[in-house]
């Protein structure tokens, strides 16, 4: 469990803040309230059914990424499976999301919580059969929820059969299927995507007596994507499985599937064009598929993995940004995020980023300055066994920022920032995590349904991963069935925000700016769409903070909050003067309009 002491107060006083929070307005100027009923929230979201039959359909929709081993168990082995999140789609679907991104399903010895792969055509017993997997894509089109899925070909697992024969002898039809060098590499220990835990990125083997390259663990031998026969496969992975009814795809470690191997230095060539040539072989069996690329890369390199005219990837995780909003959380400040939105606000006009707070790793830092790490490390990971790989966080959320107040604002401004939001599962009810498990594993732990024993995920005596069961984090106090039933909770916060989200399209498909709002501490965002303005402003400080805009900045003098429904004129002067408290947030539509104009993009 995490690293506070349990006693009793620690369970008292989190409900106590979640109460106070939730029945006070956020301020007199801007109230913020989660009060409106679910049943409300849901009545304008035939938008984004009209939005969905389009191939930008992933511009204005929210994606749910979770993993099946951790999700639901429905035959009480103690591991998730197809048929129990078959069983949770409605409770997806009530989430109003457009997707699901699955962690890895395919066999694997599992070392790396499956992205060690040892079969790509199928699907791991432990998560049922192939007719469970495609029950679940059939019974998820029917809700017009689209399935991605997690494609790991820069690597497999050691035990895949091609790698076996790969390793046998130097005349292995599958020797080149994999990178071997008889002399020991230069940059044998450099460039480890995870130290501390992985020693070096070319390991001796025994058999043949030579080095192969792993750019990740010793058990995950890196494919040769130099090699045509490899290629070849990974299109043939890749159309089987749209085949089978993905919409698309989460390509892992995508700087490392296009790099050259070299033996010296760290930082490869890379081949852009087979980004393209991916994107291809996807429209070739589904013009609306998608590929959602894990790059970590600087802004500079982004028009190479999207295209310059966006015929690469169709989406890619914004690291960039999501480091930065980690050091405006942690400092208040809005600057650093500010410019790091800049630098990343150039895109061609097919392509989207995806925005997220967490995902299934550590929070990685490592392009902030040492200063700004230790800023963020202070506030969200003082100790070290918060820290992970010298450069990041293996925390849940909710325990980094353990604050109601700050957390509703972080998940309104994931929201507001121009991209896809991505939430991971548990994020919606506040999840926290478990720090004595090893690694990235203290924030995959399973879903906290209800409050019954193994929070109701599996009725087995001992489930894949311990369940979060004590302290405020445990599922007696965070679960969904509690949190159904409380207007003001964080699941219907989250809910309410899906809403806002889609039903201002603004924010995916629109044109967009910061306004001056005269704080160091106050983003505000005005969007264009269609003729319609949007302007969103969030207080990072815990100090209230006043903000000034002009009118003819923000699109016109008067300002509809779309979450009270009050109206704001602005003065004589032609300004707002608006005061936001402490980690306030307000979603504005200019005009006096709760109506959107008809034109879809
Ligand atoms: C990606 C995944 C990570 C995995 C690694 C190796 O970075 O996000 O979880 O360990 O690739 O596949």
């Amino acid at each position: 469990m995490q690293n506070i002491p349990f006693r009793l107060g620690w369970l008292v006083l989190p409900l106590v803040l979640l109460q106070l929070f939730f029945s006070e307005p956020q301020t007199s100027t801007l109230s913020v309230r989660v009060t409106r009923p679910t049943s409300v929230l849901h009545k304008n979201s035939s938008l984004s059914r009209a939005d969905s039959t389009t191939k930008t359909w992933y511009k204005n929709s929210v994606i749910y990424t979770l993993d099946v081993e951790v999700f639901y168990d429905s035959d009480g082995d103690g591991i998730g499976d197809f048929r129990g999140l078959t069983q949770k789609l409605d409770y997806l679907k009530s989430l109003d999301i457009d997707a699901i991104w699955l962690a890895p399903f395919q066999p694997t010895p599992n070392k790396d919580d499956g992205y060690d792969i040892s079969d790509f055509y199928g699907i791991d017993k432990r998560f049922g059969t192939f007719n469970d997997f495609s029950e679940f894509i059939s019974e998820a089109k029917k809700r017009d929820i689209r399935i991605l899925m997690d494609l790991v070909i820069n690597h497999t697992s050691d035990e895949y059969s091609w790698f076996k024969a790969s390793r046998k002898s130097k005349d292995s039809p599958y020797r080149d299927w994999y990178v071997w060098k008889s002399k020991q590499p230069a940059n044998q220990n450099k460039g480890m995507v995870f130290p501390g835990v992985q020693k070096e990125i070319w390991t001796l083997d025994s058999l043949t007596n030579e080095y192969y390259l792993h750019r990740f663990y010793d058990f995950e031998p890196d494919l040769n994507a130099q090699n045509p026969e490899v290629v070849a496969e990974i299109e043939k992975i890749i159309k089987y499985w749209l085949k089978k009814g993905v919409a698309g795809f989460r390509l892992d470690a995508v700087p490392f599937y296009i790099e050259v191997p070299q033996t010296k230095g760290e930082n490869f060539e890379h081949e852009y064009d087979k980004l393209v040539q991916m994107r291809n072989w996807v429209k070739e069996v589904r013009p609306d598929g998608v590929i959602l690329g894990e790059a970590n890369i600087e802004p500079k390199e982004n028009m190479n993995y999207f295209g310059d005219k966006g015929q690469a990837m169709n989406m890619m995780f914004n690291f960039y940004v999501n480091q930065h909003l980690f050091y405006a959380l942690a400092s208040g400040e809005i600057k650093s995020l500010t410019k790091a939105l800049e630098a990343t606000k150039d895109i061609p006009q097919p392509v989207q980023w995806a925005q997220f707070l967490r995902n299934h790793d550590e929070v990685d830092l490592a392009r902030l300055s040492n200063n700004q790490r230790e800023k963020v490390y202070k506030e969200f990971g003082p100790d070290k066994n918060m820290q992970l790989y010298d450069r990041g966080i293996r925390r849940r959320i909710a325990p980094m920022l353990h604050n109601q107040k700050r957390l509703a604002l972080a998940y309104s401004l994931l929201f507001s920032l121009p991209s896809t939001p991505v939430i991971r599962y548990g994020e919606e009810i506040g999840m926290g995590d478990d720090l004595t498990l090893k690694e990235r594993e203290s924030v995959r732990t399973p879903m906290q349904w209800i409050n019954a024993p193994n929070a109701g995920f599996s009725t087995a005596s001992k489930t894949v991963r311990p369940v979060i069961s004590q302290g405020e984090y445990g599922y007696s106090h965070v679960n969904v069935k509690s949190q159904e039933k409380d207007p003001s909770s964080m699941l219907n916060w989250v809910r309410q925000l899906i809403h806002l989200r889609k039903s201002n399209p603004h924010i995916g498909q629109g044109d967009w700016k910061i306004l001056a709002s005269g704080s160091p501490n106050v983003l505000v965002m005005q969007y264009e769409w269609n003729g319609s303005g949007l302007v969103l402003i969030h207080n990072l400080d815990e100090e209230t903070q006043k903000v000034e805009l002009k009118a003819k900045d923000a699109g016109g003098d008067m300002l509809f909050d779309l979450i009270s429904k009050k109206k704001n004129e602005a003065n004589e002067k032609g300004l707002y003067q608006l005061t936001m408290p402490g980690y306030g947030y307000a979603w504005y539509r200019i005009g006096n309009e709760s109506v959107l104009p008809n034109k879809q993009d």
